[in-house]
């Protein structure tokens, strides 16, 4: 009977993890790459976990050449970096038809070891959230996490600070009561429940140093978000004989002005109104309801993506290195969201997929490679197939064409009109091209094109 090696056998998370930190820690330092792919709940997450926790322990007990430990790693910062999982979940997560936890945004953890192997810290990328979500979920589905959370587990304090009277309701429950929450029926998630979700969110903040007032700002803007949701249009013509938007509740408004922290007759426009500047002059259109809904939404999406980049580049503060050239070697881990396909799917769902295709191939490319070598090393005539170069064709023409639907794309979704967060129209663009070349070059990167 043949006897098990790593060759013969399977990929396994802990061997890979294995693997690559004796690769760090072999002579030439090599860093490494771990790239997880498969499909919406295959366990890509979990197993970027596993990852990470087998290696911060290396990293945070390190056993020196001759058998004895060296030197213990900082093991505030194992915890730290082990933390920043619930954060992200919390934020970029949200519970599918497939997956109760399903990541909705690509995630490039680093992490960085001395010359030692002691753990030094870690350094996050996040990639494309997922923000069509935030406007509409389908049936048995949910938003993001952390609103669930905090409808559930908020105290009767937090309640009050951020307005979610239980009474104004009718019995509903908070979570089915909001628009944000309730489209899919706010089912639980089957491991655990949201009031522990939050418990284990508000105990990664923590731990990540952050004290209440952030971690309060942090929740207002979550709650305001919600009420935001809330706001309503009736319509009703005007002198011109149009039918306009107009507020159905302006209570509802100055509660979600409150808990943005952003001016209530700024937000009131930046719902009913749109500005075009046409030869300098400023011209401003008053929104049929079915428009200022859209830019309610819009509103919504713009201002969570902002929430969602600014918590992840908190948490990066708390767990980067302190000195990039302490870093002797690193490994970087890609926890990519997985393919789906929706009864309807919109561009962004496309841009997932196009993504994980690209990965999906990326990752042929070198099994094949590794395959043909070792036929070649055990002379075994196949024939030889360019696999690289069949995807470069075809992944430089859609990278085009992507790049051309991204510019639309963003341009289309970013329906901020309120002035408050792109200040003019020129300063919006030049911040969707930057963004759409960040996008398209990481693309690159991944595909190997260009
Ligand atoms: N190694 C594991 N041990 C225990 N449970 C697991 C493991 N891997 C996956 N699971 C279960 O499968 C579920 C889905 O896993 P995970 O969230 O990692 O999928 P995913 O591939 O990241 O999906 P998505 O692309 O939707 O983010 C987990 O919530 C867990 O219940
Ligand atoms: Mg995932």
């Amino acid at each position: 009977m043949g006897q098990a090696t790593s060759s013969n056998l399977g990929p396994h998370v802990y061997a890979i993890a294995d693997l690559s930190y004796r690769q760090m820690m072999g002579q030439e330092r090599k860093s490494q790459s771990i790239l997880i792919s498969g499909e919406s709940g295959a366990g890509k997450t979990e197993s970027t976990k596993i990852v990470m926790k087998y290696l911060t322990t290396l990293g945070t007990a390190h056993i020196g050449d001759d058998g004895a430990e060296e030197k213990a790693g900082d093991m505030s910062i194992m915890t730290k970096v082990l933390q920043s999982n619930p954060i992200l979940e919390a934020f970029g997560n949200a519970r599918t038809l497939r997956n109760d936890n399903s990541s909705r945004f690509g995630k490039f953890i680093e992490l960085g070891f001395s010359r030692s192997g002691s753990l030094l810290g870690a350094k996050i990328q996040t990639y494309l959230l997922e923000k069509v979500r935030l406007g509409f979920h389908a049936s048995g589905e949910r938003n993001y996490h952390i609103f669930y959370q905090l409808l559930r587990g908020a105290d009767d304090d937090q309640k009050k600070k951020y307005n979610f009277h239980d009474g104004d309701t009718h019995g509903i429950e908070l979570v089915n009561y909001f628009h944000y929450t309730g489209q899919g029926g706010a089912p639980s998630l089957r491991e655990f429940t949201d009031e522990d979700g939050l418990g284990y969110t508000l105990k990664a903040m923590r731990s990540m140093g952050w004290d209440e007032t952030k971690i309060d700002s942090v929740l207002s803007l979550v709650a305001g978000l919600l009420h935001l949701g809330q706001v309503n249009f009736d319509s009703v013509e005007n002198d011109a004989g149009q039918e306009i938007a107009v507020i159905s509740d302006p209570r509802i408004v100055t509660n979600a002005a409150n808990l943005l922290g952003v001016d209530e007759e700024k937000l009131r426009a930046a719902l009913l109104e749109r500005i075009l500047i046409t030869r300098g002059e400023a011209i401003t259109i008053q929104l049929a309801p079915a428009k200022a809904v859209d830019s309610r939404d819009a509103l919504t999406k713009t201002i969570y993506g902002a929430l969602f980049l600014w918590v992840v580049s908190e948490v990066n503060k708390s767990v980067i290195w302190q000195n990039e050239s302490d870093v002797r070697s690193s490994t970087g881990v890609l926890d990519i969201f997985g393919f789906e396909c929706f009864a309807v799917n919109s561009f962004e769902q496309l841009c997932i997929n196009f993504t994980n295709e690209a990965l999906q191939q990326q990752f042929n490319k070198f099994i094949f490679k590794m395959e043909q070598a070792e036929y070649e090393r055990e002379q075994i005539q196949v024939s030889n197939q360019d696999w690289h170069e069949v995807s470069k064709v075809s992944y430089m023409s859609l990278t085009k064409t992507y790049y051309r639907r991204f510019f639309l794309f963003c341009i289309i979704t970013s329906n901020d009109n309120s002035g408050i967060l792109f200040p003019s129209l020129t300063t919006k663009i030049a911040l969707i091209q930057f963004r759409v070349s960040q996008v398209v070059s990481w693309l690159c990167l991944m595909t190997n094109v260009g």
